[in-house]
């Protein structure tokens, strides 16, 4: 990071000066790692803070800073870290071996569990990755109906296997539909002819591409919002009306709840009666362990039956590995309606106390979200898009980046990317004290953003 705004220098040798363990570390793991990173989401410049710890709610870093964690690795701990429940389920698997190369009962457990709380789920099956999730529902879409066209969202995010490669940022042409494109290097363009690109939010979009591309569509995937893009809410009637569209045009509806699953006990299936074909999960159902599963409709699913003729193959080293299957089962559990309804609670004070604490600096922005998720977003314009999101980042100079290393400074481990999500320990205590960092942040930043950014002063 370049730093010439003396509040920029400011913050980022706060930064430096606090945390030169996690300097070394940095350093060391540059041997044998490129740029010393092996995980996109966690790094940031100058280098990222190396963490030695997780309580509850808190983390600590090498150098021993304390921070609130309201990151949680992007929303997969739904309890916070070292949940004595969690703990002690993958203690007592860990002891009797992490995975047998055979079924064992924890996956019908866990998979019980879910089944009952999903009302659009019958039946599943686990894989180590919401990427796997969102790869095998598509997988699975395609091989139910016998078509090869997969219809996603602009700005939607379902992991990173070649499908979903496509528009993860927005298109911003301005054409009346989003133009598909190739996002990662080495994903051939060939992907595009088995994906297409409509808006969230836009079901004249989606019906011009069903009509379009007549025939040829297995499904619909969309997450019931879109997280990853900024926490953007679905418009009243937005879900239903995909439900209705896919089922006049014959194709599946797939929901992606990697994340929504936190927001309500039957996930946004179960909040809003709208129910998909099929559903990727992954994160929280494995109690902070690598996991994911796809699942749906029980004659989708019958086709897995490995004893059918001709039925469709899913494999994998780790699916339903005991020892994820037995946090996560502890995580489903400890998930109560009455934990649910708390972290949601605390999620609305959080939006409004960032709203409020914009509109006392005097600055442009406020917080999107639901339940336990939030998104800062610095403009005060309505984002119903993920290229409203974009729009406003490419105008807001180094902000978003800025406010992310103050909060950090002051205690407050966020995603740099700006989301906010809150864990089942957290109290209004937790709630307050972030909110007071937040305040002291958006002061600290207030003179670079005169400087740079003059259109985001009130
Ligand atoms: C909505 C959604 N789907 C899929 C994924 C991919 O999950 P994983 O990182 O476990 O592969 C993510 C990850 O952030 C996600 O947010």
């Amino acid at each position: 990071m370049s730093s010439e705004h003396p509040v920029k220098e400011q913050i980022l040798a706060r930064y430096i000066a606090r945390t030169s363990k996690s300097r070394g570390l940095d350093q060391q793991a540059k041997t044998s790692l490129p740029g010393g990173d092996t995980r996109w989401a966690t790094y940031h410049l100058p280098y990222p803070v190396y963490m030695l710890r997780g309580e509850g709610c808190t983390l600590t870093d090498a150098d021993g800073n304390r921070y609130l964690d309201f990151q949680n690795n992007y929303t997969s701990l739904v309890h916070g870290h070292a949940h004595p429940a969690i703990t002690a389920a993958i203690q007592e698997q860990a002891v009797k071996s992490v995975v047998y190369g055979a079924p064992a009962e924890q996956q019908f457990q866990l998979a019980d569990l879910i089944t009952k709380r999903l009302p659009g789920v019958d039946q599943l099956r686990f894989t180590n990755s919401g990427t796997e999730a969102s790869m095998m529902a598509m997988r699975a879409a395609r091989a139910f109906t016998g078509k090869p066209v997969i219809l996603k969202m602009d700005g939607g995010y379902h992991g990173s296997h070649d499908m979903t490669e496509v528009n993860i940022t927005p298109d911003l042409s301005g054409s009346r539909l989003p133009i598909p494109r190739v996002e990662a290097d080495g994903v051939p363009d060939s992907v595009l002819e088995a994906v297409a690109v409509a808006r969230f939010n836009d079901l004249e979009s989606v019906e011009t591409i069903l009509n379009s591309k007549s025939g040829k569509i297995a499904a619909i995937i969309t997450e019931p919002l879109m997280n990853t893009a900024g926490i953007i809410l679905p418009d009243e009637g937005f879900l239903r009306g995909l439900r209705e569209l896919a089922d006049r045009y014959g194709v599946l509806l797939i929901f992606d709840e990697v994340v929504t699953l936190r927001l309500d006990e039957g996930g946004y299936q179960g909040k809003t009666g709208v129910l998909p074909d099929l559903t990727a999960l992954g994160k929280l159902i494995g109690g902070g362990l690598p996991v994911g599963a796809f699942g749906g409709r029980a004659d989708i699913m019958a086709l897995y039956d490995p004893a059918r003729p001709n039925g469709f193959h899913h494999s994998g080293t780790f699916n339903g590995n005991p020892l994820t299957m037995a946090a996560g089962i502890a995580s489903v559990k400890a998930l109560t309606p009455q934990a649910i309804a708390h972290i949601n609670q605390l999620g609305a004070e959080f939006r409004r106390g960032v709203d409020e604490a914009f509109a006392e600096a005097g600055l442009r922005g406020y917080a999107t979200g639901e339940g336990s998720l939030a998104y800062v977003h610095w403009t005060t314009e309505k984002i119903t898009s993920a290229a409203d999101v974009v729009r406003w980042k490419q105008k807001a100079a180094e902000l978003p980046r800025l406010l992310h290393m103050e909060l950090l400074n002051l205690g407050i481990f966020a995603a740099n990317r700006g989301l906010f999500n809150l864990s089942t320990p957290m109290t209004r205590q937790e709630i307050d004290q972030a909110l007071e960092a937040f305040r002291a942040a958006l002061f600290m930043l207030k003179p670079y953003v005169a400087d740079q950014a003059p259109h985001l002063m009130i």
